[in-house]
């Protein structure tokens, strides 16, 4: 079995890359990143930079994609926009998309990475804790989706990816919230893929497992002690990275998967089949305050 591509935990460039697929698969295009700026993200603008691809990172704090774009465009010699949007306002999205078109001239891939989550139970969540994570996350891949659909992917077609999540699968303690977020994100990946298949655009989700370095297992893992024994026990036996995720993303973003449209791409080392979801066990936990 091929051992993971090296990673690094924080959000800086890979210190060297050895190329799996042509170097300049992605030659030219550009790509328009919410959540860009860090984790996951981050490392999906790297690895598309580092294919040909530039790109436009966007996120609500200026200064994070400024800092970002830096790095990015050091490590790679690639063009980065760093702007700034609120994925819950469509005014600063058609901003941020104006900005991209008058600067790259063009958008070929939509990657919709944007996401807020934390560990809450259901019966502890105040109504604008559900809500809030369902604006980010669902409601924001909508906005930003159409946004870009209006003002460029109608009339020349496109790629979109959403980054979803495995939580929904089995119905992962703590996670109503983000769980239902990205179960809804999967459903609009396939009425989009029906919809705008006609327009030359293909829309598919990548759902990620628990990938180290990243915001995500920070906020889910650090604070459950199960975790360690519940990533032991999956198939791999081991936490993906960053690396392994933009990988996925560059195969559904390329034309090797030209008739790939309306699917879910599961990154998850299989661990979300095994993964342990004790309920009672974790809310009994004392190192779990009422809001993490
Ligand atoms: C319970 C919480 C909470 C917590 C916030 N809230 N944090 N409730 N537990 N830890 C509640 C607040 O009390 C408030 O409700 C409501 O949520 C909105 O909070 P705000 O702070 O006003 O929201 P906002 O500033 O919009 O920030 C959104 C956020 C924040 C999601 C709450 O954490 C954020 O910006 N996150 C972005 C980064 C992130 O989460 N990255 C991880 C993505 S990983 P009230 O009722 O008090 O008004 C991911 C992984 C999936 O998605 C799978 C991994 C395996
Ligand atoms: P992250 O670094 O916190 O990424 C989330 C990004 O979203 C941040 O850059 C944040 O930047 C941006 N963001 C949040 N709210 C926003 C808003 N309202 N408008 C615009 N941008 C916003 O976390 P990550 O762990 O790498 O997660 C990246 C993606 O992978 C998410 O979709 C997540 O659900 C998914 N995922 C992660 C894991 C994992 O193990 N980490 C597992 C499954 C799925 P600002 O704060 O600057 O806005």
């Amino acid at each position: 079995m091929s051992p993971p591509p090296p990673d690094v935990d924080t959000d800086d460039c890979l210190p060297s890359y050895n190329y799996l697929f042509c170097p300049d698969i992605l030659r030219e295009k550009v790509a328009f990143i919410t959540g860009g700026g860090s984790g996951i993200g981050f490392r999906i603008a790297e690895i598309f930079m580092r294919h040909g691809c530039h790109v436009v990172i966007a996120s609500r704090s200026q200064q994070r994609v400024s800092d970002a774009a830096k790095k990015l465009i050091t490590a790679t010699g690639q063009q980065c926009l760093p702007l700034s949007l609120d994925v819950r306002q469509p005014q600063s999205i058609t901003a941020a998309v104006d900005n991209a078109l008058k600067k790259f001239g063009k958008i070929d891939i939509l990657i919709n990475g944007a996401a807020g989550n934390f560990l809450c139970a259901a019966s502890n969540m105040s109504f604008n804790a559900y809500k809030t994570v369902i604006d980010i996350d669902t409601v924001g891949t909508f906005n930003v989706s159409k946004v870009v659909f209006e003002k460029y992917f109608r009339d020349h077609g496109g790629v979109i990816i959403n980054i979803t999540a495995t939580l929904d699968y089995r119905g992962q303690a703590l996670q109503v919230h983000a769980g239902t977020a990205k179960a809804a994100v999967d459903a609009m990946t396939r009425h989009l893929a029906v919809e705008w298949g006609h327009n030359n655009i293909r829309v598919n989700s990548l759902a990620p497992g628990p990938i180290s370095g990243t915001e995500g297992m920070n906020r889910l893992g650090s604070h459950n002690p199960n975790m360690e024994r519940s990533i032991l026990a999956s198939p791999l036996q081991r936490m993906g990275n960053k690396t392994e995720i933009a990988h996925g993303a560059l195969y559904l973003a390329s034309p090797l998967a030209s008739y790939v449209t309306g699917t879910i791409l599961v990154v998850d080392g299989g661990h979300w089949m095994t993964s342990a979801n004790d309920y009672m066990k974790l809310i009994r936990n004392k190192s779990f305050p009422s809001k993490l």
